[in-house]
């Protein structure tokens, strides 16, 4: 299996570089990251996805609201977003790979880095002046220039301190330290942390490519909760106590013992596996996923891959897997299904760059399974025709 092309967005770093010096780290600027870029959408686009009950969005009017910075959440109205000021607001659509493949295709370019911490794509469109204010984000991001220019500063190391009673967490205080205006094509990275501020130099859209870090604390609450209604009760027990020396303290073998208990609590590993898995490609809940008009059978769906070559993973599907010593376990959107291990080129592909071709079937009738299993997703809506 060929390995996606993944380094191609990163200029003249390679991913082993990027990651050594930058991830997590510190800013880059990236020229030219995806030269002869074309954004897939335009602004018509983005207002028409915006106006979709289906689809996240919000609007920052800066000025022109009943206050300064008002945040507005979607759907809008094409004449809503039609009668906005000529300056100084930013609409903002979450979620855009789950709604265009195109979109799906540009998040799988960034294949160095797990999908499992790969948020999504966010699309932002501002007349001159617009902007979302300075601020910081939890999260790694890269800022792709899509369409004409905006001026990106970032901020000094400080304690940041928030403008009080407005509807975004604006700094009170942004001290630039360096600014950048970047150009179509041209990418920014920022860790999580580094204070920022982008405003338009004259009509753009800027692509958010936004990760995510699991907040071990969430996740340690859902996973005990999910684990005790699986289980029942997980009580302390202690049969074998010895007589206690002072009433008063909390014994070693006490602690430990409790200790244990926790950690038992977050499952064995197999069971810990498959949860984690279906987690993280779980779709956010508004997103729905169209099928095709109407399913098919084996023969039609086998003329079709054959015509085609190769089908796609579709824009609405999380997907990842993990290798155990039985095979492999493939999750789809919060489902996990059990593979042999012969099929771990088809979960590579499937979940990495999504592409599907005849290449990954086993020769013969030992193709059947997979052929299978590939028609239900397809009959499901997450294998598409390219
Ligand atoms: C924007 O696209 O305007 C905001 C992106 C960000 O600052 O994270
Ligand atoms: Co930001």
């Amino acid at each position: 299996v060929r390995a996606v092309p993944a380094g191609n967005v990163l200029g003249a770093s390679s991913p082993s570089d990027f990651l050594e010096r930058c991830w997590q780290k510190r800013p880059k600027l990236i020229r030219g990251a995806l030269p002869g870029f074309r954004p897939f959408i335009d602004r018509r686009g983005l207002f028409r996805l915006a106006a979709r009950d289906d689809v996240e969005s919000r609007l920052v009017l800066e000025q022109g609201g009943e206050y300064p910075w008002q945040v507005l959440h979607g759907p809008f109205s094409a004449a809503r977003l039609r009668r906005l000021p000529a300056r100084h607001w930013s609409l903002l659509v979450q979620n855009v790979d789950l709604h265009c493949l195109e979109g799906a295709m540009l998040l799988r370019r960034f294949s160095f880095l797990p999908g499992w911490r790969i948020d999504d794509l966010m699309i932002s469109c501002a007349p001159p002046g617009g902007s979302v204010g300075p601020h910081i984000d939890s999260y790694d991001v890269f800022l792709l220039q899509a369409a004409g220019e905006r001026l990106w500063r970032i901020g000094r190391d400080q304690k940041p301190e928030f403008v009080e009673g407005l509807d975004l967490r604006i700094l009170r205080r942004f001290r630039p330290a360096q600014e950048w205006l970047l150009r179509p094509g041209d990418m920014l990275y920022l860790p999580p942390g580094v204070a920022h501020h982008g405003i338009a130099a004259g009509d753009c859209m800027t692509f958010s490519i936004g990760f995510r870090a699991p907040d071990v604390r969430e996740l340690a609450i859902r996973r005990i909760e999910e684990q005790a209604t699986a289980d029942g009760e997980l009580l302390f027990r202690d049969p074998g106590r010895r007589p206690q020396q002072y009433a008063g303290e909390i014994t070693r073998t006490d602690r430990t013992a409790l200790r244990r208990l926790l950690h038992q609590a977050a499952g064995e590993e197999r069971t810990f596996d498959e949860w984690f898995g279906c987690q993280v490609t779980q779709l956010p809940e508004c997103i729905r996923v169209p099928r095709p008009s109407r399913p098919l059978d084996g023969r039609r769906f086998t003329a079709l891959f054959r015509k085609h070559g190769r089908l796609l993973r579709a824009a609405p599907c999380r997907a990842a897997f993990v290798r155990k010593p039985s095979g492999v376990v493939l999750f789809v959107n919060g489902r996990a299904v059990g593979l042999p291990a012969g099929h771990l080129a088809f979960a590579q592909r499937f979940s990495g760059d999504g592409v599907v071709g005849w290449s990954v079937l086993p020769r013969g009738s030992a193709g059947a399974p997979l052929l299978a299993l590939l028609r239900g997703l397809y009959n499901d809506g997450l294998l598409v025709p390219p």
